[in-house]
């Protein structure tokens, strides 16, 4: 992940493997909840393909949206900022997109990333959407907080599963010469699973010296942040505390659990009123859960 210093401009990335879990909610959230601290912020949807963080927040589709910079170089991607109903919140939207996310070619990839580096704001949070193709990694790995929202279900923390080793993979390939990557990649379906990860390091480490710190010490650095969303039961909790325990085990990976947000019918009724659900009730349990998550993100956010 990039290395920001706390006073710097932040990029956070929500992402979460599987679709539903409540991603964009708790992004659209997160937003407002920044915006009311008085911070500048901009969402960018990058859900290319099924974006509707505009809807979360109340915003009609805007005519320019995120495809137009993609496909015209004359189109400045601050110019797609929209204003929100709230103060210091702006989208720019990927609403109606001529292509998914995963299509996005490299040069693409490259250039949309290096312009929300440049964009004028205190926070910008990406909403990547479901799956665990190459451009969603990237847009994650290149973030300065990763936040993955997963439902206490099995099918979700699989694919959240997968979407961590998927980044780790990612990481390894990124860091070795081609011809090596090519060697490991025959078995590096078996780490994670019947081996770990940090064993798959060690061989690196021994064969190719000083690839192999490397691939250490950014998966070291990779450290996302987890919310368990829609829980129905105080069992359903303490799911948050295990999976990082079995990500680290098993992946090498230093999973910051953040914290639950209970399932709550005023979600539901937020989202059918195209409003954050923090402002439909705020003083619902996922509203006072999401405060609190929050809390925790900033504090990691300093860190
Ligand atoms: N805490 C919650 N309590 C009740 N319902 C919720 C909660 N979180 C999300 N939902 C419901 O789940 C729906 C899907 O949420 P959301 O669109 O944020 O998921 P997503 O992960 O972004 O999905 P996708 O992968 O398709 O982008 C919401 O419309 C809302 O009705
Ligand atoms: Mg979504």
């Amino acid at each position: 992940m990039r290395n920001g210093s706390p006073l710097k401009k932040k990029i956070w990335a929500t992402a979460g493997g599987k679709g539903g879990t409540g991603k964009t909610v708790v992004t659209s959230n997160m937003a407002l909840l920044l915006a009311e601290l008085g911070h500048k912020v901009i969402l960018v949807d990058a859900d290319l393909g099924s974006a509707n963080l505009h809807t979360c927040l109340g915003v009609r589709q805007p005519g320019k949206t995120l495809s137009d910079f993609i496909f015209s170089k004359d189109v400045p991607l601050e110019s797609l900022a929209i204003d929100t109903p709230y103060q210091n919140l702006k989208i720019i939207s990927g609403s109606n997109d001529r292509l998914s996310i995963a299509n996005m070619q490299h040069a693409q990839k490259t250039r949309l990333l290096r312009h929300i580096e440049k964009l004028e704001a205190d926070y910008i949070l990406i909403d990547l959407g479901a799956g665990t193709n190459f451009n969603v990694l990237d847009f994650f790995l290149r973030s300065d907080m990763g936040v993955l929202v997963v439902m206490p279900e099995p099918t979700s923390i699989e694919n959240l599963y997968r979407f961590i080793k998927s980044a780790v993979i990612r990481i390894i390939k990124k860091n070795l010469p081609p011809e090596v990557y090519k060697d490991i990649k025959i078995s590096i379906d078996r780490y994670g699973t019947n081996q770990t990860m940090d064993s798959l390091i060690e061989v690196i480490k021994e064969k190719e010296g000083v690839f192999g710190y490397r691939i250490k010490e950014e998966i070291d650095n990779f450290t996302p942040k987890l919310i368990v969303n829609q829980i129905r039961s105080s069992e359903e909790a303490i799911l948050g505390p295990s999976i990082s325990e079995i990500t680290q085990k098993y992946l090498g990976v230093r999973l910051d659990y953040i914290g639950h947000v209970s399932y709550d019918d005023t979600v539901h009724l937020a989202v059918k009123n195209f409003t954050p659900f923090l402002l439909h009730s705020p003083n619902c349990k996922a509203s006072i859960e999401m405060r609190v998550a929050m809390k925790r993100l900033l504090a990691k956010n300093t860190q």
